[in-house]
């Protein structure tokens, strides 16, 4: 019996850093895959570093986003504050147009997951200086 609750514990205090963990990354993907994803689909706009000097980019007005600034435009939810991880996943998936951007900036959600979404969001944030 004691043995038992003793395992109990055990196994919330491990589920309890699990999360703990968790919260401590800036966001929930994961930034390496994100990392594919962006070198194939993105960095010809946004630059190979996120700087948004792709060789694309040049034509292109309003000019991608610079990530390695960390700024963003659209509030996407209402939620009051644009960029959230929300905002960029809405706008990676949907494309600009549909938030008054530029429709250069195409919606994604037919060639990447929700989780390859996550994965190059986690990737964006990292790219900031
Ligand atoms: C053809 C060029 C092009 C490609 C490719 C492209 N983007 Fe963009 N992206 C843009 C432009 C242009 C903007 C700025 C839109 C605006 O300000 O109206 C933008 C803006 C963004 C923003 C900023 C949203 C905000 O609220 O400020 C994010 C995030 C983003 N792109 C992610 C991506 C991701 C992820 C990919 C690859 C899956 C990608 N983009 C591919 C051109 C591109």
């Amino acid at each position: 019996m004691v043995q038992t609750l003793e395992n109990a514990i055990r196994t919330a205090a491990a589920i309890a850093l699990v999360f703990l963990f968790a919260g401590t990354s800036s966001a929930a993907g994961d930034a390496a895959a994100g990392k594919v994803k962006y070198d194939m689909f993105c960095a010809s706009c946004h630059g190979p570093t996120g700087k948004g000097d792709g060789p694309v980019a040049a034509a292109i007005q309003p000019p991608p986003r610079d990530f390695s600034v960390g700024e963003f435009k659209f509030d996407t939810n209402g939620s009051g504050t644009a960029g959230t991880d929300e905002d960029l996943a809405n706008v990676i998936t949907n494309g600009g147009a549909k938030y008054g951007g530029n429709p250069m900036m195409a919606p994604w959600g037919g060639a990447l997951s929700p989780t390859d979404i996550q994965n190059v969001v986690a990737y964006i944030r990292s790219l900031k200086q």
